[in-house]
């Protein structure tokens, strides 16, 4: 570790707590100068740092910088080796991807403050402004059948909905397969794809990305998604209470990125039980609701949506599907790759 990362370990495990510049130096085994030099640098990449006469030097509690440092603390059984924070990527997927093919071990994750070409679904774009999100990979190596894989986006799902609640306590609800709602608009996407070996196509990796918008204003957006997205801290409704609780208790979003991995963590180790899928049942958006299903690839929307018939989301089975029932009685069971859906 270099001095700036040490000071910042220190002042992170230490947040609102002063610390002297003497004692720093102490433990660090370097001059004050070089100390108060490193604090120095870290105000410049935005870390708030109070200095009080007597008592030294403490992180203030809004500041909210992603750092290695900072999500370390609220980590259950991960080392620092396996976590990479950047300040802009294009896409945490893409250097994911680029890192597992290079050797990069199960549960290394990847997180940047801004992604340049974030990615969605369906091709589609995934809007990642900075330092307002958190938009992180996790390198999955998968120890159980490629055919299950599917269900990572759907206990990713839960993982997120179960970090939220604990660290910030908002509810959040699940559209299948990928996409949380808090009040009625959706705040995080869920984007899982395979590194697959180059001459058996067999599937040696899946990188897990996670896309939450935490604090970025509601009228920031692009027009094209402005009224269906909305983030954390950032909706009107929510944001005034969330806002001075998340600063009171000094809640960063290296503690929420911190809580999502330990929770998909904790539920990839039970991937063969299911155990999950009962919660994302109960926490489905849709389930006992009429929707309709567009063929992904759909340019034109809105005739795709008159023309597709009214379903009712009946189930979400063990793989992952959804169970729907068409108003002539019929029955199917659709698949995420194919489509996407509306609450008709
Ligand atoms: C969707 O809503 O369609 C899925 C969005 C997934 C976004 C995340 S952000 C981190 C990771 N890197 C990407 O380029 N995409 C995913």
């Amino acid at each position: 570790m270099t001095t700036k990362e040490k000071v910042l370990q220190a002042l992170e495990l230490n947040r609102g707590i002063s610390i002297s510049g003497q004692e720093l130096a102490e433990q660090l085994q370097v001059s004050r100068a070089a100390i108060w030099k490193t604090i120095e640098e870290l105000r410049k990449e935005g870390y708030v740092i109070n200095a009080m006469t007597n008592k030294g030097y403490s992180l203030d509690s809004e500041t909210d910088v992603l750092s290695v440092q900072g999500i370390l603390p609220h980590l259950k059984n991960h080392d620092a080796q396996g976590i990479f924070v950047y300040k802009t990527l294009e896409s945490t997927n893409q250097t994911a991807k680029k890192m597992a093919l290079e050797g990069a071990s199960h549960g290394t994750v990847v997180l940047s403050e801004e992604q340049t070409k974030g990615k969605g679904r369906l091709g589609r774009s995934f809007f990642s402004p900075a330092s307002s999100g958190i938009y992180m990979s996790l390198i999955l190596k998968p120890n159980f059948d490629v055919t299950k894989s599917v269900l990572i986006t759907t206990a990713a799902s839960v993982a997120v909905c179960r970090a939220m609640e604990k660290v910030l306590g908002i509810q959040g609800e699940i559209k299948w397969v990928n996409d949380i709602y808090v009040g009625g608009k959706k705040v995080c996407g869920i984007l899982t794809e395979a590194v697959t070996h180059f001459e058996t196509g067999q599937i040696e990796y899946l990188v897990l990305g996670i896309g939450i918008n935490v604090s970025t204003p509601e009228e920031d957006f692009p027009s094209e998604i402005k009224g269906v997205a909305s983030s954390l801290l950032g909706s009107r409704q929510e944001a005034t209470h969330l806002k001075e609780k998340s600063r009171l208790s000094g809640i960063s979003r290296n503690q929420l990125a911190a809580a999502v991995i330990n929770e998909m963590m904790a539920i990839y180790e039970e991937m063969d039980a299911r155990k999950f899928m009962a919660e994302y049942r109960s926490r489905s958006m849709i389930l006992g609701r009429e929707i309709r299903v567009i063929p992904s690839g759909t340019v034109d929307i809105s005739e795709a949506l008159a023309r597709s018939p009214v379903a009712e989301a009946i189930d979400i089975d063990e793989n992952g599907g959804l169970v729907v029932r068409y108003e002539d009685g019929r029955k199917d069971t659709l698949s995420s790759g194919e489509i996407s859906i509306r609450l008709a």
